[in-house]
């Protein structure tokens, strides 16, 4: 079933290496870099009167407790791309699910269209939806869906 869902204050997560976008294997994962893709969500939001929060690491243990800050930030709803977390982490699932936030999974690449080890999400099932193949435009149409833009 389609969930409608709308959000004014949005937190996106991006994991592990994901700060290397634009030199990182771009026949997979493109040129543009993580701060192209970051300045082109917060236009957006600008322009749809959306507080738009990004916050990028490399450690689990800090993903996690950025998700846990939600609790006392005003998050609303989430994107996240995981990164190589999606195929191994339980605790950031655990952390995502304790907050009961709907939230986005989003993944450059087509996760299914690369080596099996891939193919296991540990988020997919709470996600709202999934958005995996289509680069770094993944992550605007989960903005859009999130504010209706
Ligand atoms: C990724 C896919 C993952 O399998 C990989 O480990 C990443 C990026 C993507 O955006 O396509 O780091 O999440």
């Amino acid at each position: 079933m389609q969930k409608n869902i709308t959000a004014k204050n949005i937190l996106v997560i991006h994991g592990p290496n994901l700060n290397l976008l634009g030199i990182r294997e771009p026949d997979i994962y493109g040129t543009v870099t993580l701060e192209d893709i970051n300045r082109r969500l917060l236009e957006m939001a600008q322009a749809t009167n959306v507080q738009l929060n990004i916050f990028q690491n490399n450690s689990e243990g800090m993903l996690i407790d950025r998700v846990h800050a939600t609790f006392r930030d005003g998050t609303e709803a989430i994107i996240i791309n995981p990164a190589g977390l999606t195929h191994t982490s339980v605790a950031l699932r655990d952390a995502l699910a304790a907050t009961n936030l709907p939230f986005v999974e989003v993944h450059l690449s087509n996760i299914y269209a690369r080596e099996s080890f891939r193919h296991k999400s540990f988020f997919s099932d709470l996600a709202v939806g999934i958005v995996s193949g289509l680069g770094y435009k993944g992550y605007e149409f989960a903005l859009q869906f999130f504010t209706k833009s």
